[in-house]
């Protein structure tokens, strides 16, 4: 799947570009089955909010078919080998749960930014791409982010292990309004199956999720084969250091997936 000049634009401008749709209910219903097996279980690449409910599971894509697909899916792979303009691996892969009632805040911050410093990810050649496997709407935590904020460069940052589960590096409140004032503050929602491809360097944070509505969405971040990291401060599952580039799958191996275990279920109904 190719993004056409327009899109490209938009990306640039805006450091996000909203795809809805992308995958078939289906698909994403899949997805989120896998997503709830794999928080149900007791993996170490699971993370827990202070309420026990999962927050994050790491490299899901290692150890759950569904996210194996996922991972290297051409309709995710292909536009972002376009906008980095070669080869990707995958940096990291996260599961994000930001369940019903008890998913906590993701503070303030630019993922490049804790790549650069904890990994030393040498150039912001590597970006997001988010699945929303479950409809993401104003009421259940969505992604916030300040537009145009990637053209900024690292945007200085501390350390924040306190305030939730995960470290990261997180800008102070001044600094998010002042880029603010600039650059507005946005929440793209939408249906599941609906993609959001973001910049490394863009701002972004996501509100607790008072609703009771799940908001599960997965992670890839792909990173340029030539930039992969240089240091290995993080466990290999937070920050992965095999840099072969992604095979891309066919097209159709998320919807064949979805197909069989509908009738795997219909058959023990
Ligand atoms: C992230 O920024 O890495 C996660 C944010 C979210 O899932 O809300
Ligand atoms: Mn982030």
């Amino acid at each position: 799947m190719k993004l056409s000049d327009e899109q490209l634009k938009t990306f640039d401008e805006s450091g996000y570009l909203f795809l809805p749709n992308l995958f078939s209910k289906e698909e994403a219903q899949a997805l989120k089955t896998d997503a709830n097996n794999v928080y149900a279980s007791e993996r170490k690449e699971v993370w827990r909010e202070a309420s026990g409910v999962a927050r994050t599971a790491f490299a899901a894509h290692t150890y759950n078919e569904g996210f194996r697909l996922l991972g290297a899916h051409p309709r995710l792979v292909e536009p972002v080998e376009q906008l980095l303009d070669g080869p990707v691996y995958m940096h990291q892969f996260k599961v994000n749960a930001k369940a019903a009632f008890d998913g906590d805040v993701w503070q303030w911050h630019q993922d490049y930014g804790t790549w650069k410093r904890d990994d030393e990810m040498p150039e912001p050649r590597a970006m997001n791409i988010a699945v929303f496997i479950d409809d993401v709407t104003a009421a259940n935590g969505p992604l916030l982010f300040i537009p145009g904020s990637h053209k900024l460069g690292v945007v200085d940052a501390g350390h924040d292990l306190e305030t939730t589960s995960y470290p990261l590096w997180t800008l102070d409140r001044d600094k998010v309004k002042e880029l603010a004032d600039q650059g507005g503050c946005v929440a793209p929602t939408g249906d599941a199956g609906s993609v959001l491809l973001f910049s490394s360097l863009l701002v972004h944070a996501s509100p607790s999720n008072i609703s009771p509505f799940d908001r599960t969405i997965v992670y890839l971040s792909l990173c340029h084969v030539d930039n992969h990291i240089r240091a290995f401060n993080r466990e290999e599952w937070i920050a992965h250091r095999d840099f072969t580039p992604i095979e891309k799958l066919a097209d159709g191996c998320l919807t064949e997936y979805a197909n069989s275990k509908q009738s795997k279920t219909a058959a023990t109904a």
